[in-house]
């Protein structure tokens, strides 16, 4: 099939190349001329493990031209952020491709499909969208073109694996010809089970899917919190409990009930956010969205308050992507956790392999970052600081050591706080 993707972020791109691999033809758009020069040069515009690699292994190309590669393939997907703008979903980028896509339908003979990947709260493919597209194409929807809508369920830094082995594949139509043709697109994934639905649900899979994440999440923060005021009592261990009984034994969602300093990211917080506005603008209250939300806004002070006074100390902050793999900061707990302990007095350097700020001193390594600190403060749960414990055990006087992602063993150091810990 001739596929044509709108947006080249980590959904887009990463798509893109996935189908390109499973044997479509496809053409990525982009309205960053730096952009398409890079992915035309088989180059990644972000950081994203494997992906150079697979980029490197497909014949794929971009454009700035989307009248171009929408009149030249068959379907596309739309692949643009969906940023909150403080109270909503903010779609204009949605909006502006949809009019534009629309508008180069005009023009093109023969049938099309354009189906949303972008995240969008429910009724937006059907009620944005689709009456955008028809307006500036002057066709009809179910008639002339097809409409669907197609989550994304690619977690940064495993994006590359999570696309070529989806656990599950969405799909939502208009109509049987869409859902054949979405159906088509993906029918190298014999394996993978593919559940076709309606445009409002497969929108509503998507928040669903995350919410459930992040309030798993929450929740083991709450009782991490809990625990750490018993005594002799560690959320960890708890936690062995519940993995272990029948409940959750071997279930994915395992891997979102371990406590830490809270999630950030491009896609839980401004979600969760979107999901609690669209909520009420249905009339309903969200107050189980919102207390996820609250509770998330205040772990990284839960993490900070472990270290005591920090007044005039010399703090090592190890991490700031939210999450290891990624140089990714959006909304990383590092900055609330940076700007307590500047609040605090604290004398503060910051080490990332990856990722890099202007805002606070950073340290070209680990070993300078942990040089003279008074204390350490774990955001990101990156493999390489797994040698800290050794990097540090020889010093006299022996740091304070925060842990906010539970990555040491509490044994490492002879002072050692962590959350979820008592
Ligand atoms: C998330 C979802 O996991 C994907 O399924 C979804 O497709 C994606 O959002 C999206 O909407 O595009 P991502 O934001 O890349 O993926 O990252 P996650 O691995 O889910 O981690 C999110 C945050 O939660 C990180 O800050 C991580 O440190 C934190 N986290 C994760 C915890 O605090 N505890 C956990 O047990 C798991």
């Amino acid at each position: 099939m001739r596929v044509s993707v709108v947006g080249t972020g980590y959904v887009g791109l990463v798509t893109g190349a996935c189908l390109a691999e499973a044997g479509h033809a496809v053409v990525c758009v982009d309205a960053s001329p730096e952009r398409v020069a890079m992915v035309n040069a088989g180059q990644a515009p972000f950081h994203e493990p494997g992906l150079p690699e697979m980029l490197a292994g497909v014949k794929l190309t971009a454009t700035l031209d989307l009248a171009d590669a929408v009149q030249n393939s068959d379907l596309t997907l739309i692949a643009v952020g969906t940023p909150f703008d403080g109270s909503q979903i903010d779609l204009s980028y949605v909006e502006t491709v949809a009019a534009q896509i629309g508008g180069a339908l005009k023009d093109k003979d023969g049938y099309h499909v354009v189906v949303v990947k972008s995240t969008v709260v429910p009724g937006t493919t059907e009620k944005v969208v689709l009456p955008l597209l028809e307006k500036h194409s002057g066709k009809q929807a179910g008639a002339d073109f097809g409409v669907g809508m197609n989550p994304e369920f690619l977690s940064e830094g495993t994006a590359v694996h999570d696309a070529r082995f989806p656990d599950r594949v969405v799909i939502g139509g208009i109509d049987a010809r869409t859902l054949g043709a979405l159906a088509a697109l993906y029918s190298s994934w014999q394996d993978t089970p593919v559940l076709m639905t309606g445009v409002a649900a497969a929108e509503m899979m998507k928040y669903v899917s995350n919410a459930f994440q992040a309030t798993l999440i929450s929740f083991s923060n709450e009782m991490a919190n809990l625990a750490s005021t018993i005594g002799g009592v560690d959320i960890v261990d708890v936690e062995r409990g519940l993995h272990a009984s029948g409940l959750l034994k071997d279930a994915p969602v395992t891997s979102f009930l371990k406590a830490g300093c809270g999630f950030g990211g491009s896609c839980f917080p401004k979600d969760l956010a979107a999901l609690a506005s669209f909520g009420k603008t249905q009339g309903v209250p969200m107050a189980l969205t919102e207390s996820v939300l609250d509770i998330n806004r205040a772990q990284p002070l839960k993490l900070v308050s472990l270290l005591g006074n920090v007044t005039g100390k010399r703090v090592a902050v190890l991490g700031l992507a939210f999450k290891p793999g990624t140089d990714d900061i959006r909304e990383s707990p590092a900055f609330p956790v940076i700007a307590a302990l500047k609040e605090r007095g604290a004398d503060i350097v910051a080490f990332d392999p990856v990722a890099r700020v202007d805002t606070v001193t950073m340290a070209e390594t680990l070993e300078s970052a942990l040089d003279g600190a008074d204390a350490i403060v774990l955001v990101t749960s990156w493999p390489q600081f797994a040698e800290v414990p050794t990097l540090v055990a020889n010093r006299v006087p022996q740091p304070l050591v925060a842990d906010g992602r539970r990555f040491w063993d509490p044994g490492s150091f002879t002072h050692y706080r962590a959350i979820g810990l008592s």
